[in-house]
């Protein structure tokens, strides 16, 4: 098969869109831009498609999709109970990168949600997105477009690099503007339980809508229950007192994600000096290993600066991808995915990053970014 890359023009391209939106009616698989990461969108009602996308991925079949919808008058397509705290984050996020968790329609093929009576759905704000979703008027699944286990893409070409041949279109609209996906909040919880994180936080939510919900579980810990063997993981109940080990209500979380072939160190301080000395007490052990370096262009040349002053550490064998001025974690976000897998091909060995404060963009970064660094503890 050859996948066809269509470029949106300014206009949107609408002309294009239509053809393609026809073609995902039908049953072709897509590459769509949305604000969080590229997905692989296919129609949702047709079971036959949805088995398709977790064969092109690689994805696991006990990982339920994502509904992609234009607007809410398609929610009854997908779910039979709404709870009321929908229309109050739909009204203050929506569209955006929020994905909502509720009891699903027994209309929708059962592959979509892998088997659970719910299922989780979000409305994107991109514009091609958007309109792609207003053409098809189907409800469109999509995964994140990578394959399992590599970086979510947050350009046309990365999902080229992953699908190539294996899928009848990839639009592409540039990068993506935030670069993690959406926050995926249960609603069926009580009180809703945020099971990944992304930017909107909880506190986040607080504030506009006034609602409480749980944080995300740590990356660290539901890592914990990895280490636990499936059968048991299964019938592990996380709400049980006593219970020393944590089973992810989302299960796309128990999988390592994001994951470089490099392993990554990720360097802490409470300010510039504190990070430089993390960053050059690892590197005084890495001597002969190819380094890879991501982050702010102000703290490599810091780096650098303090390399030269010791003898025998060339800062000339580091492979970098640096971004204009200080550490800033929304531009991090934004390229973080971006970095992994161009370092990744570079070849480099190890990957050196700081890391950030674990509030705003800081919790899904984090998230992330652990997640990806976890073959370092290996
Ligand atoms: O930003 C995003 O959400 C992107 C773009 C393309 O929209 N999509 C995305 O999809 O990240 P994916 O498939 O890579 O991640 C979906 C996450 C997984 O962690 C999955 O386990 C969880 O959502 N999920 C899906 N349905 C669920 C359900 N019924 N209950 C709990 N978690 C669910
Ligand atoms: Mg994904």
């Amino acid at each position: 098969m050859v996948t066809k890359l269509i470029t949106i023009d300014q206009a949107g391209s609408e002309r294009k869109l239509r053809t393609v939106a026809a073609a995902l009616v039908q049953g072709a698989l897509v590459g769509m831009p949305t604000e969080t990461v590229y997905g692989l969108a296919g129609n949702a009602l047709l079971p036959d498609t949805v088995r398709r996308i977790f064969a092109v991925k690689g994805r696991p079949q006990d990982n339920p999709l994502i509904i992609h919808l234009y607007d809410q008058s398609q929610l009854d397509q997908v779910s039979e109970l709404v709870p009321p705290e929908f229309y109050l984050l739909y009204r203050e996020f929506c569209p955006g990168p929020l994905t909502m968790v509720m009891t699903r329609s027994q209309a929708l093929p059962s592959e979509v949600s892998a088997g659970l009576d719910t299922v989780a759905i979000r409305f994107p704000a991109q514009r091609t997105a958007r309109n792609l979703l207003r053409l098809a008027g189907v409800p469109v699944v999509a995964p994140s477009g990578n394959l399992s286990g590599s970086p979510s893409p947050t350009q046309a070409q990365h999902m080229l690099d992953d699908l190539d041949g294996k899928i009848e279109y990839i639009l592409d609209d540039g990068p993506c503007a935030l670069g993690v996906e959406s926050t995926v909040l249960d609603l069926t919880a009580s009180p809703p339980q945020i099971l990944r994180p992304g930017v909107i936080t909880a506190e986040l939510i607080l504030e506009r809508t006034g609602l409480t919900v749980r944080e995300a579980p740590s990356a660290v810990l539901t890592k914990a229950s990895r280490a636990v063997p499936p059968a048991e993981s299964q019938t592990e109940d996380s709400s049980q007192s006593g219970s020393v080990i944590f089973t992810p209500r989302s299960p796309g979380q128990k999988y390592r994600h994001y994951a470089p072939q490099a392993p990554i160190f990720i360097a802490r301080g409470k300010d510039r000096r504190e990070l430089i000395t993390s960053l050059l007490s690892r590197i005084e052990l890495e001597a002969d290993r190819r380094l890879g370096f991501f982050g702010a262009e102000d703290t490599f040349d810091a780096l650098q600066k303090s390399l030269s002053e010791m003898n025998g550490l060339q800062s000339a064998d580091f492979v970098t991808y640096l971004y204009p001025g200080s550490e800033q974690v929304e531009t991090a976000t934004h390229e973080l995915f971006a970095a992994l897998r161009k370092l990744d091909a570079a070849g480099v060995e190890l990957i050196l990053t700081p890391a950030f404060p674990r509030q705003g963009f800081g919790i899904a970064y984090m998230d992330r970014l652990e997640r990806a660094a976890e073959s370092e503890e290996k």
